[in-house]
């Protein structure tokens, strides 16, 4: 871990840069946007994982309960000494149960922006299987470049398993989804495996309520992006009375998004520049798609990808693919 606090410094400037030229760009278009990987700051991942608790908020529990019914097929199908990756590890729990399912795991490699959350889920699956090599690394996983920086290519003989659950993969567009799968499929390499969990088309109320709770959490996660804004980039919205939290079911797109939308006309300062927002006027901050087993089929094959399995709960809420590469 010693090397990577190292870098700590020189990663903070780099991304406070980043992140106000995402900013500036997304509110810049129309209709204003705003990146939801930049929801996840300390205590965005604390309302996220309240969120992750709500009644209305069925997919981690419902994902977490199939993944411990499927873990021994899956176990099964991977096989032995299997290197795990994680993209967006989180706080690893998860994985755990995948880890406690597998046959001789040999090595667990998460890449995470969050360095807390690193170093802490690492600390614990070390302590919690003592036989696992844990290599964690910092990064952005839709940044090619940290992609590139995993130590994967030259170990070519060992099998690897990505995981990329929690229907994350729901969060980009269905074209960037099929790049984000693209390179899983890489990460995977030739004799890899990829597993995904994917939030399926259901009920639009639920949807709707799954992502706007009685108590408000989902509300205050919007937000913080707001505060967070304000603080890491001198900013002054008044995101109390300022903006209201939306979330809407678009059809279309198969998606719920959730909007930041002005609740009057006002200017905002970020740095020295001044955005305009008239009364009404939305900052789309998330896309989270919904998807029928068959879409997800049909984006996996334009990433040369193919199911080995796929499962679902019995309420038909979430599912897992399963996927190795479709060999030309
Ligand atoms: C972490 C991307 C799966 O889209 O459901 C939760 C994030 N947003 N409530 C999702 C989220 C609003 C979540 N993912």
């Amino acid at each position: 871990m010693s090397n990577l606090a190292e870098n700590i410094a020189e990663t903070d400037s780099r991304s406070r840069e980043e992140f106000l030229a995402d900013v500036l760009a997304g509110l810049s278009t129309r209709p204003k946007t705003l990146p939801c990987k930049y929801f996840y700051d300390e205590r965005g991942s604390i309302l996220f994982e309240q969120i992750c608790e709500l009644e209305e908020y069925y997919i981690t529990r419902t994902e977490l309960a199939l993944l411990s019914d499927i873990g021994a097929e899956v176990a099964e199908l991977v096989g032995e000494g299997v290197t795990i990756i994680e993209p967006g590890s989180g706080a690893g729990v998860k994985v755990q149960i995948l880890l406690d399912a597998l046959l001789h795991p040999r090595k667990f490699i998460p890449l995470e922006i969050s360095l807390d959350a690193l170093e802490a889920s690492t600390k614990e699956l070390k302590q919690k299987f003592p036989q696992l090599r844990v290599i964690p690394h910092q990064g952005d996983f839709t940044d090619q470049k940290d992609l590139k920086k995993l130590p994967l290519l030259k170990e070519k003989s060992e099998r690897r398993l990505v995981f990329f659950p929690g229907s994350t993969i729901g969060n980009f567009t269905r074209k960037e989804a099929v790049e984000v799968l693209n390179n899983l499929r890489i990460l995977a390499g030739e004799n890899g495996l990829v597993l995904v969990g994917v939030d399926l088309l259901k009920d639009r109320n639920r949807l709707l309520d799954a992502y706007d709770d009685h108590l408000g959490i989902t509300a205050d996660f919007n937000k913080n992006l707001l505060v967070r804004i304000n603080r890491e980039l001198d900013a002054n919205f008044d995101f109390e009375r300022g903006f209201d939290h939306r979330a809407v079911f678009n059809e279309q797109a198969s998606r719920i998004e959730m909007h930041l939308v002005s609740a009057s006309d006002q200017s905002v300062e970020i740095g020295d520049q001044k955005v305009e927002f008239d009364e009404g006027e939305s900052i789309h901050t998330e896309n989270s798609h919904k998807y029928s087993e068959q879409m997800v089929v049909q984006m996996v094959t334009e990433a040369n990808l193919q199911v080995v399995r796929d499962w679902t709960d019995e309420g038909g809420d979430f599912a897992l693919f399963l996927l190795e590469p479709l060999l030309a």
